[in-house]
């Protein structure tokens, strides 16, 4: 039997039933939104922790990137797969990225950085699998786990195997097993203590925040209450909440816990930049989504980027339209953006090539890793979010629906060609005159150079590319 992450069920279920349940009861958290000056995240997707620590001080730190993203930090079952890492076995803080000590190295030496550190946490549940050793050595079987938890701490719904079945029933949901993972009884005192005491272990290595994995499986009350029991509290949260539009369980149900990950953004993206067009991404207003605040935003993440579910561009789509998409999303003021940092797989099982080592060479990735957020676009785009923070979006245009500029108050232009020839025309801006850089193809100033006259400047923008300018890169 094949074990995914939960993530990895992406049901885009659609029902007309709508719930709401209560929000977090702790008002201290739900102020816990706002990533600050820098805030762009990057999933360092399977990356060990001294690559990362590395990658920090290199390059991340210096791009201007606020956050690091890492694979779960607790022991889970052992093998070559990267889902492994969603089975928890117990909550040694080693796994296939590294140990304790490299997990504290890490932190350290990103903050050194001035990046700091997401830790993917997974609350959930416990393995999938019926028994074995972990790879900090812990044995286990299924529903027993040796120093943490027995057959009495789990949750059996009665449906065949105990799984989900019916994904529109809130109790089958969080209560039933998700690919056979024991689902913890997250109701009771006993369990939240214990994922309390995960956490704040985490809090005392420098943790500056965490991914909730598979939080929709979780009612909001649990996760409020353990959330609420961590010193510090963590500066950031972003939780896995898959949501279809009337979808029984939704986001924003969790919004008082932190920012919820926005499925429908990504697949909104993937259909208009590789079919619909891309005139419609002015605002998303109108949506039942998560609201701009609380929405955390991806054009693809691991799930998302693989497999026979695959629901995202990734970076074997057509056309450019996986660089032309970040660079829309790290432009446009809509939700947080969080850039996939990952690999090449032939199998959507396949883990981390070079042993977990990430390596990057230049703009790129080097061994099989992609190192996305090297990209030239991508991390020249990092410094246009970061100068143009929450200005309005401004003197929108859209000539026709594969063709669509707009600016960020006086700081920022971009404009993005998702047709097949070029786009050359007189843009308005509200920006200061003056000549300024591309930071889409160039960096430091070694690409085209744009000046502004009056508010307006002249520019080709290349057939399924961009351009962008902003106040913190003239020439
Ligand atoms: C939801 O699932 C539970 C557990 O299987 C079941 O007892 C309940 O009747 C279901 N509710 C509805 C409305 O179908
Ligand atoms: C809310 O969270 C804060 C910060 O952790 C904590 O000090 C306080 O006791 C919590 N209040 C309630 C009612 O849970
Ligand atoms: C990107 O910049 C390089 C160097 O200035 C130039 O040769 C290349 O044509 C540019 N590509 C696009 C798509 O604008």
């Amino acid at each position: 039997m094949q074990f995914l992450s939960i993530a990895s069920i992406l049901l885009p279920l659609l029902v007309t039933q709508s719930h709401a349940a209560p929000l977090g009861s702790n008002n201290s958290l739900v102020s816990r939104t706002t990533p600050g000056t820098k805030p762009v995240i990057i999933q360092m997707f399977q990356w060990s922790y001294s690559s990362v620590a590395a990658e920090c001080t290199n390059f991340i730190g210096p791009a201007g990137y606020g956050f690091v993203q890492v694979s779960p930090a607790t022991e889970h079952i052992a093998g070559p797969q990267w889902w492994t890492d969603y089975q928890v076995v117990s909550y040694t803080l080693t796994s296939k990225r590294g140990n304790r000590d490299d997990l504290k190295n890490m932190i350290d030496t990103c903050h050194a950085a001035g990046v700091k550190v997401l830790v993917d946490t997974v609350w959930n549940h416990m393995a999938g699998i019926d028994s074995g050793t972990g790879v900090a050595g812990t044995t286990f079987t299924h529903y027993s786990y040796s120093g943490t938890y027995s057959s009495s701490d789990f949750h059996y719904c009665g449906t065949p195997g105990n799984d989900i079945q019916d994904w529109n029933n809130r109790t089958q949901v969080q209560t039933c097993e998700l690919s056979n993972l024991a689902d913890l009884q997250t109701e009771t005192d006993s369990i939240r203590a214990r994922l309390a005491q995960n956490g704040n272990d985490l809090m005392s290595l420098g943790v500056d925040g965490l991914r909730l994995d598979a939080a929709k499986h979780m009612p909001v009350a649990d996760i409020s209450t353990i959330i609420s029991r961590l010193s510090p509290q963590p500066q950031y949260i972003t939780q896995e909440v898959v949501s279809g539009d009337g979808e029984t369980i939704q986001g924003s149900e969790y919004t008082g816990i932190g920012d919820v990950m926005e499925f429908r953004y990504t697949t909104e993206l993937q259909e208009s930049f590789s079919k619909n067009g891309i005139s419609g991404l002015h605002s998303f207003n109108d949506k039942q989504w998560t609201d701009s605040s609380h929405a955390n935003v991806f054009v693809a993440n691991h799930d998302t980027e693989r497999g026979n579910a695959a629901t995202s561009l990734n970076s074997n789509s057509p056309s450019n339209t996986y660089v032309t998409a970040n660079v829309f999303a790290l432009a446009h003021p809509y939700g947080t953006p969080t850039i996939l940092s990952s690999y090449s797989f032939s199998s959507s099982d396949d883990g981390a090539p070079n042993g977990g080592a990430g390596t990057c060479s230049g703009a790129g990735g080097a061994n099989g890793w992609l190192c996305q957020h090297r990209w030239t676009a991508i991390a020249g785009m990092v410094g246009f979010r970061n100068t143009v923070g929450t200005a309005a979006l401004t003197n929108w245009v859209s000539p026709q629906s594969q063709q669509i500029a707009f600016g960020r108050g006086s700081s920022g232009f971009v404009a993005i060609n998702n047709a097949d020839s070029d786009w050359t025309t007189t843009f308005t801006t509200s920006l200061a005159d003056g000549t300024y850089c591309d930071v889409v193809n160039g960096s430091s100033c070694s690409g085209a150079k744009f000046t502004v006259s009056g508010g307006s400047f002249s520019a080709t923008v290349p057939a399924r590319n961009a351009i962008a300018i902003h106040t913190g890169a003239k020439a």
